[in-house]
């Protein structure tokens, strides 16, 4: 009789299975290619299994990092047909190709807390990412605030990591659909049910921005000031802050000589850009339109980082922490990405409801550090949970706990792993 195998059995072969010589990808088919954020987190995972590996995953990423300092959300090292849009629609004219915007900068907070961890070696290998970091970093603040309001816009929502989530829908309802962008062949829905995926009016929606970056040779003044779209995103926002924080500790604790002031005076900014984000009525941190102002309408995954960045006044986060507990009492697993309460929530669609464990990890961060340890365990539990449950898929359903979207996923394994060895700043391992 075959053995079975463990949980930690199965997240270490999906890591090995889907590393494909350097860099892995989040999921065979769906997506082929080397993704942002996906790769920071599973530099989490390997780093549990083998620290050179974890260093060589964010190495590679960082090898696509553009000469203005962006570090863009696909980096594509060979053309997959399996996925679209790949490097020809992009056109991004880049060496090895890559997308053209980025993705929840979470680059620094995920190498601090390697370094801490580490040795010599972990040290070198910070040392020589630092300065990308720092670049990185000031990217987000020159192109992406440049009217320094201490709030950084999307130009995409692609670039938040959460795709289709209900936050955009203001945003993407003001994208006017050219007559000439063509017909197209969506791959997504040949791997994932169409039922788990975005929708043809919101891909039309995405593929018109991209045309735009394409057409203006990806022009980041440009599309900032007259790109279809431009949003304030709570993900973004608050891992920006965190990693802000983190590149400054890291910078100390490498002995780095470096503008110190700069990175303090993004801190301070940020704190109070922030404070915009904060809707009244539902009392959160939610999406904002740049050019329009609007609010989006309730609290998600992405409000609840609030913590993890240290932003906001502790009423504020009291109110957050309050409504946190009310929607987790609703749900069996949490946290899911829309409140379950609002008439937009779709239990099963990508961003529209579903939990995903990678937000768990940082919101858990956050609660921890600011003393809600109950809700902090229970998130973490919920990313052990529900791969044991269900296997290791993208995303979860809130209410049932089933298994969507892509099967066998880096990142759902990365942090299986990392936090099944205590690999979280927020706990007494670090
Ligand atoms: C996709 O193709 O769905 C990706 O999330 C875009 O980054």
């Amino acid at each position: 009789m075959q053995k079975r195998h463990t949980p930690e059995e199965q997240a270490i072969e999906i890591m090995r299975g889907n590393d494909r010589g350097g860099y892995t990808v989040p999921t065979p088919g769906l997506y082929p290619y080397q993704w942002n954020w996906d790769s920071v987190f599973a530099a989490l995972g390997f780093a549990v299994l083998d620290r050179g590996r974890a260093w060589q995953e964010i190495e590679t990423l960082f090898q696509g990092q553009w000469a203005d300092g962006m570090v863009p959300h696909i980096v594509f090292r060979k053309n997959d047909p399996s996925y679209f849009p790949g490097p020809d629609i992009w056109k991004s004219n880049t060496d090895p190709m890559s997308s053209g915007h980025s993705q929840p900068p979470v680059a620094a907070s995920v190498i601090l807390t390697l370094a801490k961890t580490g040795g010599k070696d972990d040290m070198a290998r910070a040392r020589r990412l630092f300065p990308k970091l720092i670049a990185s970093h000031r990217w987000w603040h020159d192109y992406r605030d440049p009217d320094r309001t201490g709030l950084v816009g999307i130009i995409h929502p692609w670039e938040s990591g959460r795709d289709n989530c209900p936050d955009w829908d203001i945003g993407m309802d003001r994208i006017v659909v050219p007559d000439d962008l063509g017909p197209y062949h969506r791959r997504d829905t040949d791997h994932v049910d169409a039922d788990e995926r975005p929708t043809v009016q919101q891909y039309d929606r995405f593929l018109t921005i991209v045309k735009f970056g394409r057409e203006c040779g990806w022009n980041h003044r440009k599309i900032a000031a007259e790109g279809p779209f431009f949003m304030a995103d709570p993900g973004v926002q608050f891992t920006l802050m965190r990693a802000d924080r983190d590149l400054l500790e890291l910078g100390r604790l490498l002995g780095e000589m470096f503008d110190e002031g700069e990175v303090e005076g993004w801190i301070e900014l940020s704190q109070q850009g922030a404070l915009s984000m904060w809707n009244g009525d539902i009392e959160a941190f939610v999406a904002r339109d740049l050019r329009a102002g609007e609010f989006s309408t309730a609290l998600t995954n992405a409000s609840m980082l609030a913590f993890y960045a240290g932003a906001g006044t502790g009423d504020q986060l009291g109110l957050l922490a309050g409504h946190g507990r009310e929607i987790l009492d609703i749900c069996e697993y949490g946290f899911p990405s829309w409140d379950p309460r609002h008439e937009a929530f779709e239990s099963r669609r990508y961003w529209r409801g579903p939990v995903w464990s990678v937000m768990n990890y940082m919101i858990a961060i956050g609660l921890e550090e600011h003393g809600y340890a109950g809700m902090a365990e229970r998130l973490r539990n919920d990313c052990r949970q529900l791969p044991e449950l269900s296997g290791f898929y993208e995303y979860f359903d809130p209410l049932s706990g089933e298994g969507l979207g892509g099967p066998d996923f880096t990142w759902t394994a990365a942090i299986y792993l990392a936090l099944g060895c205590g690999l979280d700043p927020a706990l007494a391992k670090v």
